[in-house]
Formats: C-alpha cells, structure tokens, sequence
C-alpha cells in the first residue's frame, strides 16, 4: 500500500514508520501521499483505534522536506507544496482517532511540522527539534510557524523561526513541545502505553475531545459551543450509558464505539 512507509497494526495500535533512513526519512513528493494515504487508513479503518508515526533508523525521526525537490521552482509551485502539505497534516491534526509522534531523532523543518501536527509528542532522549529553514532562505510552509507558536509560545517559537538553531529533548520538554522524554529503546513502548490508555475509553467521547481541543486553536470556531454541542451529543451515545452504568455499578465499562 506504501511506497516509504512501513506499517503494522497491532492490537489497535497502528504504527507508521517513516521508512527513509539513509536521507534521514526526509519527506518528499512520496511521503508526503503515502501520509495523505495512511491519515485515510487511520481514519477509514476500523480495526484502527490509534496510530504512532516515527522514522525509521536511530538517528531521525524526519530531517525536514527533501531540499533536493525544491531546486528550480517557482513561486506557485512552492505554494503547491506548501497547500498540499499543509492539507495532509490538517488531515493528521483532524483525525478522528488519536495520532501520536514518537520522536526518535531528528525532527527538523517538515519532521517538526509533522511531529507538531499529531495530537502530542513523546521524545527519545537523542532527539532534537528545529525549524532550520531560514537556512535555506525559506520558512516552514507545512503550519510550523502557527503550531509552533502554539506549543512553546510566540517568543520562544520566533527565537527557533529566526535562528534556525536546534532544541535538544530536554529543552522541548520545558518548551511542552514534548509531554514526556524516554530513553531511545523504550520510546515506543512507552507511547504504546499511553495509546492503551487512551484506546480504553469511549472512542466517540476521544474523537469529540479532539475535535474540542483543535477548535481552540481555529479562528473560525468557537470552541466552547463546539464543546457544547459534543457534550450534549455523548447522551445520544451507547458508550456514555455504557460509561455511566459500569460506574454506578461498579464493573469496567465495556465500549463498542456507539
Ligand atoms: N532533504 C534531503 N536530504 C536530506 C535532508 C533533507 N531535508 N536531510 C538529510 N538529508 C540527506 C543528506 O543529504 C544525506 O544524503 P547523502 O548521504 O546522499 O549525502 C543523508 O540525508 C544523511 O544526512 P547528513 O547531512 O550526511 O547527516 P549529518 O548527520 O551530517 O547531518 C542533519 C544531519 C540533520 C544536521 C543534516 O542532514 C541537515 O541539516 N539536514 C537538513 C535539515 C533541514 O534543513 N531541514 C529543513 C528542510 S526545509
């Protein structure tokens, strides 16, 4: 089904591994569609109840867009890259189920972008996050200047934008650009054993808290009312009477996805 990516479902967990390793799974025309493509997996398939996405190797997660497909083109191609890119990481950033980047290396320019674009981050101690593009001339075109003001804050977010410099694990976890940093071998375990956590719940209660939480980051809506009306639509649900029951009657409540 992929070209770059390798990818395994296991007991709901879906993990797309960024297969690249010798360009530092940098994200050309072909990641970027097998993304779009396993953002539909993740979404279409029920079997799906959560997905991770990491790089491949021990020394990136993703080290940024390939530069070598930015040589030559014009001002409307390069914002053809950016819509396209920018529309597959909403596509991430939307998802009705949990997507979770487990950050083993490098996450640089586009790898920052698509790490900043899943729901949060858990770090390996030897990664580091930077938006390097000035570098090149450029800036993120992939939502990096707003998800990254976002996370870390305007300040600290055009300090990264402006230098290009790098932040090692440590300082992206006192940014919250990371929720927690794990020693390398037990980085995916450790997000698999958040994602069973989270796997547990009423999976139409995970989807509305990820719609909610989004819409305070959207000018166009109002988060609160989205909040309202979600609130409202879990009593039209089997699992919020599921929910509800098991408690009062003291038993583990057993969710179907209704
Ligand atoms: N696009 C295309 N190729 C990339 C790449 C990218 N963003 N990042 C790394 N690569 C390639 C290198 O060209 C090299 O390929 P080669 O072996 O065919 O020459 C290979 O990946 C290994 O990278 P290398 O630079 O040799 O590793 P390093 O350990 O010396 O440096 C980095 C690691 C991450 C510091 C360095 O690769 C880098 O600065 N990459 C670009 C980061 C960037 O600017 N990203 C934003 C892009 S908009």
């Amino acid at each position: 089904m992929y070209k770059t990516l390798l990818a395994e479902l296991a007991n709901g967990i879906y993990t797309i591994t960024i297969n690249r390793a010798d360009k530092l799974n940098a994200i050309n025309k072909e990641v970027m569609h097998d993304l779009d493509t396993a953002a539909d997996e993740v979404i279409r398939n029920k079997e799906i109840k959560a997905a991770i996405i990491t790089g491949s190797g021990a020394k990136a997660f993703v080290a940024g867009a390939d530069i070598s497909e930015f040589k030559g083109l014009s001002v409307s191609e390069g914002m053809d890259i950016a819509k396209f890119g920018q529309a597959v990481f909403f596509k991430i950033e939307n998802a009705t189920k949990p997507i979770v980047a487990a950050v083993n290396g490098f996450a640089l320019g586009g790898g920052c972008e698509l790490a900043m674009a899943c729901h949060f981050r858990v770090a390996s101690e030897n990664a580091k996050f930077g938006q390097p593009e000035v570098n090149l001339g450029l800036i993120p075109g992939y939502g990096g200047t707003q998800r990254l003001v976002h996370l870390v804050g305007k300040g600290r977010a055009l300090e990264m934008l402006m230098t290009g410099n790098m932040i090692d694990a440590a300082t992206a976890l006192q940014y919250g650009l990371v929720n927690y940093v794990v020693k390398d071998e037990e980085l995916l375990d450790k997000t698999k054993t958040i994602l069973k956590t989270i796997i547990s719940k009423a999976p139409l209660a995970i989807s509305r808290c990820i719609a909610a939480a989004n819409a305070a980051y959207d000018p166009q809506k109002n988060g609160y009312d989205i909040e309202l009306k979600a609130f409202g639509e879990c009593f039209g649900t089997e699992d919020m009477k599921e929910g509800a029951a098991a408690f009062l009657e003291k038993r583990k409540a057993d969710f179907k996805g209704r």
